[in-house]
């Protein structure tokens, strides 16, 4: 058999969850849009709100409906492969029983891609919140920023220290053991949540209609502004699109959970939908504010936009309260993002297609050491140096195609095996699961040319590990080669 028809059977992928491993079925809806919404909100709309206006102007509203209804699209095709193999390992696992091997080597090469990424991008967002913590600690602003940022006075900064430090911190604290915790995760979701709240009503009595016009100065599509060269940043309604997309993933959570619905269908499309909407609301309604309150072009230039219009606002006391809001809460979305990384490494290096050294579980901790401490390394040099829409963007590229192979797995697998009981069917599926696709495929294209080149780079490094390492290593190779 060829490495490309290589492909893992369903049955095999879901043999052993069996009735004494079921999880119990207590959850319903409400909780799967608490839940939804809790994994969701973080770094993107805390910090890349700014950055979205900067390139769409008012119009970044629009780009967070369209990139909402893409992740919709995603989301609703997610719940029905993690219903149909509710086993650990999220789009790689679906893409090995759907496509075939190198196919979901690529998806969980672009998995921990996204994975760091994500957990150094929500780092410098901290950091961006934490700054005046740090400063009144005496650091220098040297050491609050990375090189790509200019300082004040001239000069540019060294390195981003407290995004070093909190990547460093959460993965010492999971590599110790600690999970997230239902009510810890409850509290800090309504803390978000309230901080946001106070935010809007803040902005709401100096609302200006006015700051809403020219709606889009930089157009629809994404597009390289005149004269700019080929690494400059694309602009537009769906550049922002591509970039703030960041701030809707997490979703994952919801379809996870999907074991441990009372009535799935019912529960998880009201679940999934409800938090996807409920997101798209609370984000289209904080920008709203923003631009009412000050405009586009003011506060795009700053990495804790929603602080940076309190401040001008003069309610300082309430902009520090909004800060510290972050402060405690972001540290959880990089958790959850370390603790995905390491599951997907270890289902990875199960399957042979990384060394099993790599995700050894620790016998006093219960956790992979290793790979835990290497991803925080890796988040932790990643922040420190560069900037947070680089950084998401990248981020975006990789979960953009984990998406596209979801889309793609749902239709491959309703073809090949359409009477295959289904707990989730996606709804209208010849529709959603290629818009989803397509959609994605949209917002790729959106992204910045040096963001898609890089992409391209880690896959090439990807391809030459996978022919060097996972190829004849895998388990479905080994038993190829096994006699009988
Ligand atoms: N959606 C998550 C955030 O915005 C990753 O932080």
């Amino acid at each position: 058999m060829s490495f490309w028809t290589r492909r893992k059977a369903i049955d095999t992928i879901t043999a052993g969850i069996d009735g004494a491993h079921q999880l119990k079925k207590t959850l319903s809806w409400p909780h799967l849009v608490a839940l939804g919404v809790g994994a969701i909100v973080g770094t993107g709309i805390y910090t890349l709100t700014g950055i979205g206006a900067g390139l769409a102007g008012p119009g970044v509203i629009l780009s967070f409906l369209i990139a909402g209804a893409v992740c919709a699209c995603a989301a609703l095709c997610y719940a029905e492969l993690s219903t149909l193999m509710p086993a650990a390992g999220s789009a790689y696992t679906y893409s090995y029983a759907a496509m075939g091997e190198p196919v979901a080597w690529f998806v969980g090469w672009s998995l921990i891609l996204e994975y760091t990424l994500v957990c150094a991008a929500v780092s410098v967002g901290w950091s961006a919140h934490a700054h005046d913590l740090f400063k009144a600690a005496g650091f220098s602003e040297l050491l609050l920023n990375g090189p790509h940022v200019t300082l004040p006075g001239g000069g540019h900064g060294l390195v981003n220290l407290p995004a070093v430090i909190i990547s460093m911190a959460v993965a010492g604290l999971l590599a110790i053991g600690t999970r997230e915790s239902a009510t810890v995760n409850m509290i800090l979701v309504a803390v978000k949540i309230v901080a946001l709240i106070i935010f809007v009503a803040l902005c709401l009595p100096v609302f200006d209609p006015a700051h809403f016009t020219p709606f889009m100065p930089n157009g629809f599509q994404a597009h390289l502004p005149a004269g700019a060269g080929p690494d400059a940043a694309k602009v537009g309604v769906m550049a922002a699109a591509s970039l703030i997309f960041f701030a809707f993933y997490g979703f994952d959570a919801v379809s996870t959970a999907a074991e441990e619905t009372k009535n799935p269908k019912r529960d998880l499309t009201i679940g999934i939908v409800g938090s996807m909407a409920a997101c798209t609301a609370i984000y289209m309604i904080v920008a709203a504010a923003s631009i009412g309150a000050s405009r586009a072009e003011v506060f795009s230039k700053s990495e804790a936009p929603l602080v940076f219009i309190l401040e001008t606002l003069k309610h300082g006391k309430m902009a520090q309260l909004v800060a510290l809001a972050a402060v405690v809460a972001l540290p959880t979305v990089i958790l959850a993002f370390m603790y995905g990384q390491s599951r997907i490494f270890f289902v990875m290096a199960r399957d042979g297609l990384l060394p099993r050294a790599l995700s050894k579980v620790n016998a006093k901790t219960g956790t992979p050491v290793l790979m835990t401490l290497l991803t925080g390394v890796l988040s932790a040099v990643l922040s420190g140096f560069l900037s947070l829409k680089d950084i998401a963007e990248l981020a975006n590229a990789g979960t953009l195609a984990a998406f596209i192979a979801v889309g793609a797995s749902v239709i491959v697998l309703r073809l090949r095996e359409p009477d295959r009981p289904r707990v989730f069917s996606t709804p209208i599926w010849p529709v959603v699961a290629p818009a989803g696709i397509l959609g994605c495929l949209y917002l790729f294209y959106s992204l910045p040319e040096k963001t898609q080149r890089y992409f391209l780079y880690a896959h090439l490094i990807g391809a030459v590990i996978y022919t060097a390492y996972g190829m004849r290593k895998s388990v479905l190779a080994q038993a190829e080669k096994a006699p009988g």
